[in-house]
């Protein structure tokens, strides 16, 4: 029995996940292979018996990770779980997500999320969900892997097992609708990002074309490519990982962070509140910091001025034992 576990992540949240759910999918019989999506093939997923699909949630999936299960053949029934982590609103992921998958024909046997911190220029840092996913968040990532292993080893032993249906959204529209209204949409809140070709030290340095999340950075074409339209990048769903990861500031938002800052932090700082104290009074969300130091008047660009404010994460321990 082969499980591979395909997931992107960017700081890593995610990543961690993906290799705790590893280790209880080893525990109850599986021989697994964890896949950074940047290294993973449609064909692939022909080797395995089991399919696990993870992302930091943005909105929903990463756009990446959509476009690579939207490319996918049908997938005939396979067996598949998938995991996400997520700050503040977690809540459209599985109701947009499980759907997709079955409509690529997986049999979708669980599904799990875990809090994680959030590292988003204007937002506060520390943010509200700081300190996850934790040790009890990991503990729960590695029971989820043993109990789908062994729900999928049932089913592919010919024994009766209890698919269960995709969620509803049940907390949508409340909070989808009052984060478009404050944060001005899902699409980067700072406005496009732009390239300074005299600042960039490309080919020398060539990590934003190496990690762009959307694979389209390209400034060897004979229209230098950054972003989906020339020099500016406008398709990226908020993503920012060029900007954090290129290690001379040669990237940067065409609305400067002060500007946009006060909108994450004064308008976002009531709404993650007000969502994140419903979740714990409802014992889904526990808070690993208080509320008062959480860094309202500290946006993450300003805590991590200087260049690289992310570097790539290494795979290296993806298939190593645990
Ligand atoms: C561009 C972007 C958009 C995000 N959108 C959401 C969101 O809609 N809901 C949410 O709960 N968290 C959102 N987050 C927070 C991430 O889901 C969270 O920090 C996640 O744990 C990051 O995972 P990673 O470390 O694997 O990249 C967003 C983060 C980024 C960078
Ligand atoms: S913001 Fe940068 S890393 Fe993200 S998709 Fe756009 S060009 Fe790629
Ligand atoms: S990371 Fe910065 S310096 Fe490196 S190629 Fe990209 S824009 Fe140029």
């Amino acid at each position: 029995m082969k499980a591979l576990i395909i997931y992107y992540s960017q700081t890593g949240n995610t990543q961690k996940a993906a290799r705790k759910i590893r280790d209880g999918l080893k525990t109850s019989g599986w021989e697994v292979y964890v896949s950074a999506l940047k290294d993973t093939k449609a064909e692939d997923l022909d080797n395995y018996d089991l399919i696990g699909l993870g992302s930091p949630i943005w909105y929903e999936m990463t756009p990446n990770m959509r476009r690579f299960v939207e490319s996918l053949p049908d997938q005939k029934g396979k067996p598949a779980f998938s995991f996400c982590t997520h700050g503040t609103m977690p809540d459209l992921y599985f109701p947009l997500v499980i759907p997709r998958l079955q409509r690529t024909g997986f049999t979708v046997l669980d599904w799990a999320a875990w809090y994680g911190d959030c590292s988003i220029q204007i937002f506060p840092e520390p943010y509200y969900t700081h300190g996850h996913p934790d040790a009890v968040d990991l503990q729960n990532a590695f029971e989820f892997g043993r109990s789908v292993g062994e729900k999928a080893a049932a089913l592919l032993h010919g024994e009766h097992v209890d698919i269960p249906e995709a969620p509803m959204p049940d907390m949508m529209p409340m909070h989808a609708n009052a984060a478009i209204e404050h944060l001005g949409g899902f699409h980067n809140v700072h406005g496009k990002l732009v390239r300074d070709a005299d600042k960039c030290l490309y080919p020398k340095c060539h990590i934003c074309v190496d990690n762009c999340t959307m694979g389209y950075i390209d400034y060897a074409a004979e229209t230098p490519r950054f972003g989906s339209q020339g020099d500016c990048c406008d398709d990226c769903h908020g993503c920012t990982y060029c900007e954090m990861l290129c290690p001379v500031g040669a990237i940067h938002p065409e609305i400067p962070y002060e500007q946009a800052a006060p909108v994450g932090q004064d308008h976002g700082s009531q709404l993650f509140c007000t969502v994140l104290s419903k979740a714990e009074a409802e014992g889904r969300f526990r808070r690993l910091i208080n509320f008062e130091d959480v860094g309202t008047k500290t946006p993450f660009y300003s805590v991590y001025p200087k260049h690289p404010r992310l570097r790539p994460l290494s795979t290296k321990e993806d298939n190593t034992e645990a």
